[in-house]
C-alpha cells in the first residue's frame, strides 16, 4: 500500500496536488485513493459483490493474493463433520447468548438459520459470511474468538442449515473461502 501511495504521477497525484494545504492532508488522500484502487482491483478479480457485508469495508492484504481457491458451492460439502462437532460448543459459548442455542435468534439478534438467513447470503460467498463474522462477531468482542474457531463455528452453522459435510475442512482464509459460493437453494 505504501509503495502505491509513494509512486509519483497518475490520477492519485493530480487529485492530491489540489489539496496540498498541510503536510498531513497530502498523505491522507493518496492513501485513500490507493485504498480505493486496491478494493477496486480486488472486486474486479472476485466476481461476486461483497458490498452489502461488513467484511467488504475491511479489505485485508491476504485478499490480494491469488492463493489456491477452495472452489464450488456450499452444496458440494465445504466442511467436515468433525469440524462442525468442534464448532458446536464454540457457538454455544460465544454466539448462543444472542443468536439462540437453536440458531433461531433471540430478541437482540437475528436467526442464523433457515430461509431468511440463507437468502440474505444467497449469491455471495462463504468468504463474505466469514468476513462478516470475523470482523463483527461476537458483537462487541470480535477478537475474543480466533479465526480458526470462527471457521469451526461457520462449519457448525452450515451443518445446522442443512448444507452437506464433505471431505475437506472449511479453511479460515478469507480469500480461499471466497471461492465457495453460497446458494440458498440446491442448484
Ligand atoms: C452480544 C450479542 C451477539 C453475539 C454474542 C453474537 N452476535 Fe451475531 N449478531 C448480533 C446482532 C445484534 C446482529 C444483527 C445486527 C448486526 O448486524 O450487527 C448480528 C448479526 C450476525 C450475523 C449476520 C446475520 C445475517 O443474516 O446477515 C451473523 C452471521 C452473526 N451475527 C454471527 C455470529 C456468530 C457466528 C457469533 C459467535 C461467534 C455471533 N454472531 C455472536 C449480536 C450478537
Amino acid at each position: 500500500m505504501s509503495k502505491r501511495a509513494s509512486r509519483p504521477g497518475g490520477a492519485a497525484a493530480s487529485v492530491t496536488s489540489r489539496v496540498t494545504t498541510a503536510g498531513f492532508s497530502v498523505i491522507v488522500p493518496v492513501v485513500i485513493i490507493a485504498a480505493v484502487g486496491a478494493v477496486g482491483a480486488v472486486l474486479s478479480v472476485v466476481p461476486v459483490t461483497a458490498v452489502n457485508t461488513a467484511g467488504a469495508a475491511v479489505p485485508e492484504t491476504t485478499l490480494l493474493s491469488s492463493a489456491s481457491l477452495q472452489t464450488g458451492s456450499v452444496w458440494d460439502g465445504a466442511y467436515t463433520e468433525a469440524q462442525a462437532r468442534r464448532g458446536e460448543p464454540l457457538y454455544e459459548a460465544s454466539c448462543a447468548e444472542c443468536h439462540g442455542s437453536d440458531l433461531n435468534g433471540l430478541e437482540m439478534a437475528p436467526g442464523l438459520l433457515g430461509s431468511e438467513f440463507a437468502w440474505n447470503w444467497n449469491g455471495l460467498t462463504l468468504g463474505d459470511l466469514f468476513e462478516r463474522v470475523r470482523v463483527s462477531m461476537p458483537q462487541g468482542a470480535p477478537n475474543s474468538v480466533s479465526r480458526g474457531e470462527k471457521a469451526d463455528i461457520l462449519a457448525y452453522m452450515l451443518e445446522v442449515n442443512g448444507f452437506p459435510a464433505g471431505e475437506t475442512e472449511l479453511g479460515s482464509r478469507t480469500d480461499t473461502l471466497r471461492g465457495v459460493s453460497f446458494h440458498a437453494e440446491k442448484p
